[in-house]
């Protein structure tokens, strides 16, 4: 099998191709090395990667129309994790044009690619923020998208539709997989569970929303993994399918699990959560298990054990 990857340098895209690459699956990488975080970290995850001698990187731009289908016909893929992205609820609030142009014209570019070339397989990074302030829990794959809370989740909600509009017209196999906050080894650095790790390490204020009273679906990326993988091992049409752990964990209760990991306290300030930010994200994962065989096996505590490990080695040092 062959796979292209978007997103090939950033943390969830860098854990799959060397998951891929292990399993003896050929990968292409495509991403930009923007500097919305550290473009040296994604440099280093792709170094990683450069030990499987069927890895090939392109450093390219999801909106460069012509280079991303000039990367998808020469490829000869039989499917495209496309995972890159823009992401972060909170930074795309003043930054509607980006998150347009990067995850739906992107998007666009990469679905021509797959059209021209023949790509029969899409497998597509959504995101529980698709499903914004619902009252429903836990979340549902048909539960209505009608408000989301940001341009963040509302491009990648464009990002499904116009799926299912090349799966409907051209039969391209589309799959949209919902990720929970994600977390683990090479983590985003904008990401909570990085920034409350450096905050204490670091003797830093920590902003601890609704003083804690929040829940997140909190998800390892080695079961994400899996579930990415058995999403592009098996094209299944068009469908939608939550990827969390289905065990929402209180933000205050997180924040004195990593107070326990690194051995001291968090200094904390506690405003109220930002109009963009859900009370609670919560995976109904009955879809991924039927379609998927997906059973997420990494509890939160052995998880954040994992990344304290890692960000001790490569963070701290
Ligand atoms: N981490 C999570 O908890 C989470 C949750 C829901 C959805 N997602 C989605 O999963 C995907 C991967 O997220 P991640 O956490 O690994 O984020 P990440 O930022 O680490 O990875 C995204 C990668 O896309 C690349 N990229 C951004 N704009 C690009 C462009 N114009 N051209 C080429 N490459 C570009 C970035 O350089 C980065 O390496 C994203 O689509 C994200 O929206 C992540």
């Amino acid at each position: 099998m062959r796979v292209l990857i978007t997103g090939a340098a950033g943390f969830i895209g860098s854990n799959l191709a060397e998951s891929l690459l292990k399993q003896g699956t050929q990968v292409v990488g495509l991403d930009n090395f923007n500097d919305y975080y550290s473009p040296a970290r994604k440099r280093k995850n792709v170094a990683a990667l450069g030990a499987y001698s069927d890895f090939v990187m392109h450093e390219a731009d999801l909106r460069d129309e012509t280079t991303v289908t000039r990367v998808i016909t020469e490829g000869s893929f039989d499917a495209i994790a496309h995972l890159g992205a823009m992401a972060n609820v909170r930074y795309s609030i003043e930054r509607a044009p980006l998150y347009t142009d990067v995850n739906i014209r992107g998007t666009v570019n990469v679905l021509e690619g797959a059209r021209l070339a023949g790509v029969p397989h899409i497998v597509f990074a959504s995101t529980s923020s698709v499903y914004g302030k619902t009252e429903q829990l836990p979340f549902q794959e048909n539960d209505p998208l009608g408000k989301p809370l940001a341009p963040y989740p509302a491009s990648k909600i464009a990002g499904e539709l116009m799926g299912y509009t090349y799966h409907n017209l051209f039969d391209i196999s589309f799959t949209a997989v919902r990720f929970f906050s994600v977390y683990g080894p090479r983590g985003r650095p904008d990401m909570m569970p990085f920034m409350i790790t450096d905050s204490i390490v670091q003797d830093k204020m920590f902003k601890l929303y609704d003083a804690g009273e929040m829940y997140r679906d909190w998800t390892f990326i080695g079961d994400i993994v899996k579930g990415i993988t058995a999403a592009l091992e098996r094209p299944l049409g068009y469908e939608r399918i939550n990827l969390g752990r289905g065990q929402p964990v209180r933000m205050a209760d997180f924040v004195t699990l990593v107070e326990q990991l690194v051995g001291k306290r968090a200094l904390m300030e506690t405003p109220p959560a930002p109009a963009s930010e859900p009370h609670i994200t919560y995976a109904d994962i009955t879809k991924a298990r039927r379609l998927l065989d997906y059973a997420p096996q990494v509890s939160v505590e052995e998880g954040m054990a994992i990344f304290w490990e890692w960000y001790q080695k490569e963070v701290m040092n």
